[in-house]
C-alpha cells in the first residue's frame, strides 16, 4: 500500500510518500521559519499563503523522488485539523482535489493522531495499547492509545503547552526562533540547578500539566539580571523534565497495563527529555519508544502513516469532510479544571 501524505496545520508545509512496509519513499518539509521569525511566532495569514505556494511543488518533488505517479497511490492522506484553520484548509482542499482528480480515496487525518501513531511508523514492535506523552507546540497530553481512532485522555495542560513554554523561554532569553532547539542547545552549556524555578502542579493528584507559571518565573529570572541565559535555559529544561516525569508517572498508575511508554510531538525531539522518560519507563518495567527527531516535529510521513493505518481499516473519508481548528483525540475527556473553567 502506497499513501501520499500532506501536512499544513502550522508553519511547516510537507508532503511524503510512505508504504505499508514502513518505508518512507520520499519526504519533503518546507519550513517557514524565516517568514515568521521577525514576529517571534507563527502568523496564521502568512502561514496559509506560504502553504498555497509550496504544497504542489512539494507533491511533485516527492512523486519524482519516489519514482511514482499519483495513480500509483492507494490513498491520499491530508491533515484536516486541529491547527491554524487557513493552513489546514489549504492542505485538505489540495488533498480533496488530488483525490477527486485521480479517483483515489481521501483519508482526513487528525494531526494529533499523526503524532500519536508516528512511533509505530518508526518501530514495528510497538503494539497497542500504549501510554503516550504527546508534547508539541500546541498540546501537552497523556493518552492511552488503544488503536487508531481510540484514545483515552488521562491528562492535559490547564494552560500552556510544553512547546509553547520552550518557545516563550527562547524569546525571553533572546535565543531565537524556533525556540525548542535553541533552548536545548543553550541548556547544554548551563547548570540545571543554578536558577530556582517552580514545578507547577508537582505532586497534585490529577496528572494534569501546567507551564504558565514557569514561563513567568523565567521572565522574573531574566529580569533579575544575575543569571546567565544558559543557566536559565538549563534550569528551565530541568523544571519541565521534573513536571513531565512526575505527571507521567502519576498518569501511568491510572492505565491498564500499557505495553510501552511512548513520547511523540515536537518537544520529544529534546534529548534530555527523552533520556528522563526512558529512565521512567525502565523504573516501571516498560519498554520505551521515541520516534527519531525528524519524525517528532511536524512532517507529512506521520500523516501518510496514519492514512495507512486508517485506510487499512477501511476508514476513508468523504470529499465533503470539514477542516477543523479544534479536534480532540478523546472527545469524551472532561475539561481540566483550570483550563478556562471556573472552579
Ligand atoms: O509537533 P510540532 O512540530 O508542532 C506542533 O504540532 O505543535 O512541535 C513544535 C514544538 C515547538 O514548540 C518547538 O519549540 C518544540 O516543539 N520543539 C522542541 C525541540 N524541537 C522542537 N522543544 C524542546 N526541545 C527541542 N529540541
Ligand atoms: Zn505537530
Amino acid at each position: 500500500m502506497l499513501v501520499l501524505g500532506l501536512e499544513s496545520s502550522c508553519d511547516e508545509t510537507a508532503a511524503a510518500i510512505v508504504d505499508d512496509q514502513r518505508r518512507v519513499l520520499a519526504q519533503r518539509i518546507a519550513t517557514q521559519e524565516d517568514q515568521h521569525a521577525p514576529y517571534g511566532g507563527v502568523v496564521p495569514e502568512i502561514a496559509a499563503r506560504a502553504h498555497v505556494e509550496r504544497l504542489i511543488p512539494l507533491v511533485e518533488a516527492v512523486l519524482a523522488e519516489a519514482g511514482a505517479k499519483l495513480s500509483d497511490m492507494d490513498a491520499i492522506a491530508a491533515t484536516a485539523g486541529p491547527g491554524l484553520i487557513g493552513g489546514v484548509m489549504v492542505g485538505l482542499v489540495t488533498g480533496k482535489a488530488l483525490a477527486l482528480s485521480t479517483g483515489k480515496p481521501l483519508v482526513a487525518i487528525n494531526h494529533l493522531e499523526g503524532h500519536a501513531l508516528s512511533p509505530r511508523l518508526a518501530d514495528p514492535d510497538l503494539a497497542f495499547p500504549y501510554a503516550l506523552l504527546l508534547v508539541s507546540g500546541g498540546h501537552c497530553q497523556l493518552l492511552e492509545v488503544r488503536g487508531p481512532g481510540d484514545y483515552r485522555r488521562l491528562a492535559t495542560t490547564i494552560d500552556d503547552a510544553a512547546g509553547e513554554a520552550f518557545d516563550k523561554t527562547a524569546k525571553l532569553l533572546g535565543l531565537g526562533f524556533p525556540g525548542g532547539p535553541a533552548v536545548e542547545k543553550a541548556a547544554l552549556l548551563g547548570d540545571p540547578f543554578a536558577v530556582p524555578l517552580p514545578r507547577p502542579l508537582l505532586g497534585s493528584p490529577e496528572p494534569h500539566f501546567s507551564f504558565a507559571g514557569l514561563k513567568s518565573a523565567v521572565l522574573r529570572a531574566r529580569d533579575a539580571g544575575i543569571h546567565r541565559p544558559e543557566d536559565i535555559a538549563a534550569s528551565f529544561t530541568q523544571a519541565v523534565i521534573d513536571c513531565l516525569i512526575d505527571r507521567t508517572a502519576r498518569g501511568l498508575r491510572r492505565m491498564d497495563s500499557p505495553n510501552a511508554l511512548v513520547v511523540a510531538g515536537g518537544v520529544a525531539a529534546n534529548r534530555a527529555i527523552r533520556a528522563a522518560l526512558e529512565r521512567l519507563a525502565a523504573d516501571n518495567g516498560l519498554p520505551f519508544f521515541a520516534p527519531p527527531g525528524w519524525l517528532c516535529t511536524d512532517n507529512a510521513a506521520m500523516i501518510a502513516w496514519a492514512g495507512i493505518e486508517r485506510h487499512a481499516l477501511g476508514w476513508d473519508d468523504r470529499l465533503d469532510v470539514a477542516a477543523r481548528a479544534r479536534w480532540p483525540l478523546d472527545p469524551s475527556a472532561e475539561k481540566a479544571r483550570g483550563a478556562g473553567v471556573k472552579a
